[in-house]
């Protein structure tokens, strides 16, 4: 069953009802300024930090799901009737319901008796701020009196103490009104330079600030007093809960259109001018008027629209694909990128499932996420990767996460991580072969962001590697440390006591425990770490790396390979995790994708045993899961992984951040049937015509699908914030599409389906468009090449040395190619 359709033209997915069995959600903004909204125009915003800078009131796990948002009430002011165009709050039975989510914006509207509304939410380019443009019109046969309010409940700016402080915070909250525009000053008083504004284009009938005012005694959303008088109570806030609304009159000619624009926006004063006249409690509002006069103009703000939709269409034009697949070529063309744009600038902070408290930006998974986001902005991606990198440690290790907004590591989560650090090796290749920039690895860079301590990026690197050869375990495997990629086995947590955080508490020493997955990572990570040593000219340094790489594999080998797949892991004891001796958890997805495509086994068979294991035992017709059998039970010596029901989240779950790797892997051997198939099965287009099983957003990844053990096989769970995105991305098309770049050129080896008769692609690689014409000639992935008509030799494509901006690229694949 369906909810909406896909809207391929305008990148828009179209939600056609307002009963989602989730909230279906979207992102706006995508530099500093960025907010939450759902179909029914719930979510919050916040100002580059989800947790410190929240500049709107959301609560998480509410009944019904999602109450709160960016509400507009309106009302006919002849009968009284009242309603929401976006549904929620109100939930009138209103016709021609529509949510359309696109590239940064979502437009949100319906009819009730006549009367059209529908609402344009999006963050402009360049502005510190949202704009709700509002489009009425009356299709009624006779006038219409009209009233629209809008509705935004304010948080306290730290979203955790406004959850839970109340016996300060119901006395704190404070609001100025001048000329019509709110302004949210708590704390402003005192050390607080920044505020909220919140604006309108009309001529206001009235306002109100104060939330027990808006709703009167104990009433909900649903519900208001002010809303279902039609007028409103000018009030003021004193404490309490401080609101926004302002309530503006309109009569409406039959067939008549009117647009009102609403302003919520997010300033900063410098501190010592932060009040006017000085001296005063007032705020000071000469810097920001400006903004506010701009964004009041509907010109300016639809001139501010189009320049949205110019970037994205930039932005996505990047990387562009027509193949035999309407799904592969809507996740890769519009859904997937933007996916990855959201991981880039969220990490796993603020989603429907991520509270915008917990989780900064993780050290592991925003490396992985440059996969993702690398191509679209590689002057941003720069950045991150030298903010990540000085958050490192000395060691070589690294801080799990860092805050956004202090760049500094904190240990909320726990350290020793050992998969960490080698994620920067993995991250800052995917950067260099992307853009070909070698200055990043001169940058200086501190450790722990401690001044005095900088070293060369590429220095940071050797480190990675090294805090590895420094943790080798009984085996000579690594070790595991508090947990590998799956951060719930927990080999050296042994706890018993409830609520202990798996994440941060040890009991053992940490010197048995060993991961093959780590294995698998450090063979890979050794090999990227030699190119690059290789490149920058220290031949006998890359000689070094690569005997430590292929000295790994042989011990991967040697004690790592079960007879049909790879072992997971050697627990406290020195048993094996994920191997047929187990009695649960025999096999595991990780250490089979991870080890292929660090190239274990590619020639002698054994990464052929290792992924026709994962067919036989792993995959189900929703995806992948993660180990088999599931664990029934908590078992104390692995940790978190068994603390999950059978069939949810690590403990046998499809969690879908790793099917990719199987997906390359196939790839990798040349089974492009495989490969795609295990993409269809986890591609959210392809399963939207099972929304009712999948549940969540059709056009974006979830972390997790239910395992064939989980009474709900086939439902998705905790959707956009996750390593999915980027990972899957890079499958398609570096290793499906086999579009790839690498440090001389874009090589293209495509490995598809074979029936697939071709596939054309746009990719703009270091400043030149490559336009990519894949024919198939038979059988097989043999390669082909011609560029701009004359024959090349090799799969890799060197940009043009006669400063061409743009080349054709002719590719014959199979039959009898080269
Ligand atoms: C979550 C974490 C990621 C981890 C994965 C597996 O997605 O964000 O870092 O690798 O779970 O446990
Ligand atoms: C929990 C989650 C896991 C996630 C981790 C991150 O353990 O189950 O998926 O990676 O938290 O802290």
């Amino acid at each position: 069953m369906r909810y909406g359709y896909f809207d391929d033209n305008n990148r828009e997915y179209v939600i056609t009802r307002p009963d989602t069995p989730l909230p279906w959600i979207n992102y706006l903004g995508c530099q500093e300024y960025f907010g939450i909204v759902s179909n029914t125009a719930g979510g919050y915003s916040f100002f580059r930090d989800a947790r410190l800078r929240r500049l709107t009131r959301y609560r998480y796990n509410n009944v019904p799901f999602d109450l709160g948002g960016r509400y507009i009430y309106l009302r006919d002011d002849e009968s009284g009737a009242y309603w929401s165009p976006s549904w929620q709050p109100t939930r009138h039975d209103a016709e021609r319901y529509s949510c359309r989510h696109g590239m940064g914006y979502s437009v949100i509207g319906s009819t009730y008796q006549g009367i059209r509304a529908e609402t344009c939410y999006f963050v402009p380019l360049n502005a510190r701020l949202e704009v709700w443009r509002v489009t009425i019109t009356n299709e009624r046969l006779k006038r219409a009196a009209v009233s629209a309010f809008s509705l935004v409940e304010f948080c306290l700016w730290d979203a955790q103490d406004d959850a839970t402080n109340f016996q300060r915070n119901f006395s704190i909250g404070q609001v100025e009104l001048d000329d019509g525009v709110i302004y949210h000053k708590t704390e402003y008083r005192e050390r607080r330079d920044h505020f909220a504004w919140f604006a309108c284009s009309g001529e206001l009938a009235g306002f109100d600030t104060q939330r027990e005012a808006f709703l009167g005694p104990w009433r909900g959303w649903d519900k208001p007093v002010v809303v279902e008088q039609g007028r409103s109570a000018n009030s003021m806030a004193h404490g309490w809960a401080p609101i926004g609304s302002h309530h503006v009159r309109m009569l409406l000619e039959p067939g008549e259109t009117r647009q009102l624009v609403f302003v919520l926006g997010y300033h900063e004063n410098p501190t010592d001018s932060k009040f006017d006249p000085p001296g005063s409690q007032i705020v000071n509002k000469k810097l920001v008027k400006p903004a506010i006069a701009r964004y009041r103009d509907l010109e300016c703000v639809d001139a501010s629209f189009a320049a949205l939709r110019a970037y994205w269409d930039e932005t996505l034009g990047i990387c562009q694909v027509a193949t035999p697949d309407v799904h592969t070529d809507r996740m890769v063309n519009v859904w997937n990128a933007y996916q990855c744009m959201a991981t880039f600038n969220m990490s796993r902070s603020a989603s429907f499932y991520e509270s915008g408290i917990g989780r900064g930006l993780g050290f592991r998974d925003s490396n992985q996420d440059l996969l993702g986001f690398v191509h679209m902005v590689p002057a941003r991606a720069r950045e991150r990767i030298l903010d990540l990198a000085a958050t490192q440690l000395p060691s070589g290790g690294a801080y799990h996460q860092y805050q956004p907004l202090t760049k500094r590591g904190n240990n909320d989560v726990g350290s020793n991580f050992n998969d960490d650090p080698h994620w920067l090796i993995l991250g800052v290749a995917a950067y260099l072969k992307e853009t070909g920039d070698w200055s990043i690895l001169d940058e200086p860079v501190p450790y722990d962001n401690q001044p005095g301590s900088e070293e060369t990026l590429y220095g940071h690197l050797l480190r990675s590697f090294q805090y590895t050869l420094d943790r080798l375990g009984p085996h000579g495997l690594p070790l595991i440390g508090r947990a590998d990629w799956n951060d719930c086995l927990n080999l050296n947590c042994f706890s018993d006591t409830p609520g202990q955080s798996f994440q941060t508490t040890t009991n053992k020493e940490g010197k048995t425990a060993e991961s093959i997955f780590i294995g698998g990572l450090f063979v890979l990570a050794g090999k990227e770490l030699a190119a690059i040593a290789q490149r920058r000219g220290h031949t006998s340094e890359a000689a070094s790396y690569e005997v430590a790489s292929r000295a790994m594999e042989e011990t991967v080998r040697a004690h790592g390979w079960d007879g049909e797949w790879f072992v997971r892991a050697y627990d406290d004891f020195g048993n094996k995790v994920g191997s047929r001796e187990c009695a649960e958890g025999k096999i595991y997805i990780e250490p089979q994708g991870f080890c292929v495509l660090a190239g274990i086994g590619l020639e002698d068979g054994i990464a052929r045993k290792a992924l026709n294991s994962v067919r036989r035992h792993l995959a189900t017709p929703h995806g992948i899961v993660l180990q088999q059998p599931a664990y029934s039970q908590y078992y104390i010596h692995l940790g978190e992984i068994s603390s999950y029901p059978p069939g949810y989240k690590e403990n046998a779950g499809i969690f879908c951040h790793n099917n990719p790797w199987v997906i390359i892997a196939e790839a990798m051997l040349g089974n492009g049937d495989a490969a795609h198939d295990y993409y269809t099965r986890i591609n959210p287009s392809a399963r939207e015509p099972i929304s009712d099983v999948h549940r969540c957003e059709p056009y974006v990844y979830a972390q997790m699908i239910a395992g064939r053990d989980a009474p709900t096989h086939g439902e998705a769970k905790n959707s956009w914030l996750t390593g999915t995105a980027a990972w899957n991305f890079y499958a398609i098309t570096q290793w499906i599409l086999g579009i790839r770049p690498e440090y001389e050129g874009l090589r293209i080896e495509p490995v598809i389906p074979e029936r697939w008769t071709g596939f054309t692609a746009t990719r703009r690689f270091r400043g030149v468009t490559y336009k990519i014409r894949v024919e198939r000639a038979g059988p097989g992935n043999t390669v082909a090449l011609s560029v701009d008509g004359k024959t090349i030799e090799g799969r890799v494509v060197t940009p043009p040395a006669n400063g061409k901006a743009e080349i054709t690229v002719d590719v014959r694949l199979g039959g009898a190619g080269a």
